[in-house]
C-alpha cells in the first residue's frame, strides 16, 4: 500500500534557482532563506520517500493563456525543464512514475475532477526550484508526479475544491498496491504580487496565519474565496491553493516538524513547512 509519510510546503521563487546555480547559500541576503532547508533534508534522508507528488502551478512554460487547464497531472516517464527566460540554467529531466500518475488520474476523475492528463510535460520553476532545494543531490531524488493547478488565469478553482482534490489524491495513494513511501509537496506562495498597482505587496500577518492554520485547521483556509486570497495575499498569493491541495492529501494525524518564514525573497513572503503524516 502507498504510505503518505508527510507533506512539505515551500515557495518556488525563480531567483532561488539562480541563487542555487551561483551557490549563494552564505550570502547575507540568501542565508536566512537557505538555512531553513537542512532540517527538512535531514528528515527526507531519514524517511527516504520513493515518490514525490509535486503540486505546483505552471507559469507559462508548458501551458499558456491560450489553453490553460484548471488541473493537469503528468503521466510521463520523465519531465524536462526548459528555459523560461528568468536566466536560470536549464537542468536535466526529472524521473516520473507514470503508473502511479494514471492511478491518481483515474481516482481524481472518478471523484468528478476534470483532469488534463499529460504524457509529455515540461516543468518550470514551480516544480524545479523546490526539487532542487529539497534534494540537492540528484542521486537521492525520488520519482515525481507533477500536479499543475491553474493560478495564472481567472477563473481559478476555489481553495475548497483544491483541498478536495488533495483528498482524492491522498485516497489514490493509499489504494496503490505497491509498498511505497510518498511525500506530497505543495509549492508556491505565500503572499506576493508581481504586477499592477500593488506590485511588491506582502502580508506577513496573513502568511503566518496560513502557516498556523494549515496544520490543524485547513478547513478555515479552504473557506476563503479566490478573490479573498487576491485581496489578502496579492494576485499571485493565490498559489496558497497548492499548499491546501497538499494538506488535503495528508490523511492521518498531522504534526508540524519544522517551519521557516522569511521576507522578502525577491517579491515574496517565503514560507517552508514540514508536516509529518502518521
Ligand atoms: C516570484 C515568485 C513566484 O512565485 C513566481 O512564480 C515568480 C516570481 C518572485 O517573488 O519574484
Ligand atoms: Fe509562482
Amino acid at each position: 500500500m502507498g504510505k503518505i509519510v508527510g507533506g512539505i510546503t515551500t515557495s518556488h521563487i525563480p531567483a532561488v534557482g539562480n541563487a542555487i546555480a551561483r551557490e549563494m547559500f552564505q550570502d547575507p541576503y540568501w542565508k536566512p532563506f537557505f538555512d531553513g532547508y537542512p532540517p527538512v533534508r535531514d528528515w527526507l534522508a531519514e524517511v527516504r520517500p520513493d515518490v514525490a507528488i509535486v503540486i505546483y502551478n505552471d507559469h507559462g512554460l508548458n501551458f499558456f493563456l491560450d489553453a490553460m487547464p484548471t488541473f493537469a497531472i503528468g503521466a510521463a516517464t520523465e519531465y524536462r525543464n526548459e528555459d523560461e527566460g528568468w536566466g536560470i540554467p536549464t537542468i536535466p529531466p526529472f524521473k516520473g512514475k507514470p503508473e502511479l500518475s494514471w492511478h491518481i488520474i483515474e481516482q481524481a476523475v472518478a471523484d468528478e475532477f476534470d483532469i488534463t492528463s499529460c504524457q509529455q510535460m515540461a516543468v518550470d520553476h514551480g516544480f524545479c526550484v523546490p526539487m532542487q532545494l529539497l534534494w540537492p543531490d540528484r542521486d537521492t531524488m525520488p520519482a515525481a508526479v507533477p500536479v499543475h493547478i491553474n493560478t495564472v488565469q481567472h477563473p481559478m478553482a476555489s481553495p475548497s475544491r483544491c483541498h478536495r482534490l488533495g483528498q482524492s489524491i491522498g485516497a489514490a495513494i493509499e489504494s496503490w498496491p505497491e509498498d511505497i513511501k510518498v511525500v506530497v509537496l505543495g509549492t508556491g506562495g505565500l503572499s506576493h504580487q508581481l504586477d499592477g498597482e500593488r506590485a511588491g505587496f506582502i502580508n506577513k500577518d496573513f502568511d503566518l496565519m496560513c502557516m498556523d492554520k494549515i496544520v490543524d485547521r485547513p478547513d478555515e483556509l479552504a473557506a476563503f474565496s479566490v478573490l479573498d486570497l487576491v485581496r489578502d495575499a496579492g494576485a499571485q498569493g493565490t498559489e496558497l491553493v497548492q499548499w491546501l491541495t497538499m494538506r488535503g492529501a495528508l490523511t492521518g494525524k498531522v504534526t508540524k516538524l519544522h517551519s521557516n518564514y522569511h521576507i522578502p525573497i525577491s517579491n515574496t513572503g517565503a514560507g517552508l513547512m514540514l508536516l509529518e503524516n502518521a
